[in-house]
């Protein structure tokens, strides 16, 4: 596995808002939204592409295009859905599939209670929103899912993520016989003893979208 720290200033400033308690969810939404585009000029850098002949106006030449299949965007409901538009601005024809997790706040584990994805993904390069790596368990649950159906590339993109997350992902995705990368706007501190991200920014999904009962 490889983790990527996006090191740039306008990261490092839209996350500082993000992280504010102050900032409230439209703002929130806003700044995500464009961060995540940062990121995803990052992540894609391995994005498959093949050559294709064009003609300008002045002379005929090669050129090159993304290569089928296309590629495959995944955010993790909830709060995956705040970075999708962020990630499909760069990516517009990428395929766009749906996978609902849920962390059980006692044990921690990660669940799938919903999904829609093509049965086949053989060949496809995927990648995952997630916004905040914190224990690990629902990115690994979630690239076990996709690597299952036969992905065989990798990214997540992250807007935080903890030491203890990247140890448990690479841990458990020692086996795995498909690159995985995880780009991430900062590498905070810690987790806290109820699983938050130290400093962090919160409830991603309750900063996005507010607080359901
Ligand atoms: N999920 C969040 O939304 N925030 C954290 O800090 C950890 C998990």
């Amino acid at each position: 596995m490889r983790t990527l720290v996006v090191d740039h200033p306008l990261v490092a400033h839209k996350l500082t808002v993000l992280r504010d308690e102050t900032t409230e969810s439209p703002t929130f939404r806003n700044l995500a939204d464009e961060l995540v585009t940062l990121l995803a000029y990052e992540a894609t850098r391995d994005v498959r592409v093949e050559d294709c002949a064009i003609v300008t106006p002045v002379a005929p030449t090669t050129g090159t295009k993304l290569a089928a299949p296309r590629p495959l965007v995944v955010p993790i409901l909830r709060a995956g859905l705040g970075m999708l538009d962020g990630m499909m601005r760069l990516l517009p024809t990428a395929e766009v599939g749906f996978l609902g997790m849920v962390r059980n706040e006692e044990t921690l584990e990660a669940s799938t209670y919903a999904e829609r994805l093509p049965d086949d993904l053989s060949g496809r390069q995927c990648y995952v929103l997630d916004p905040m790596l914190a224990t690990g368990g629902t990115l690994a649950a979630a690239i076990r899912f996709l690597t299952n159906r036969g992905a065989d590339h990798i990214t997540a993109v992250c807007l935080l993520a903890a030491p203890e997350g990247c140890a448990r992902l690479e841990d458990e995705l020692a086996g795995l016989d498909v690159p995985v990368t995880v780009v991430v706007a900062a590498m905070d501190e810690r987790l806290n003893e109820k699983g938050y991200i130290v400093p962090g920014l919160g409830d991603a999904g309750d900063r996005l979208y507010g607080v359901v009962g």
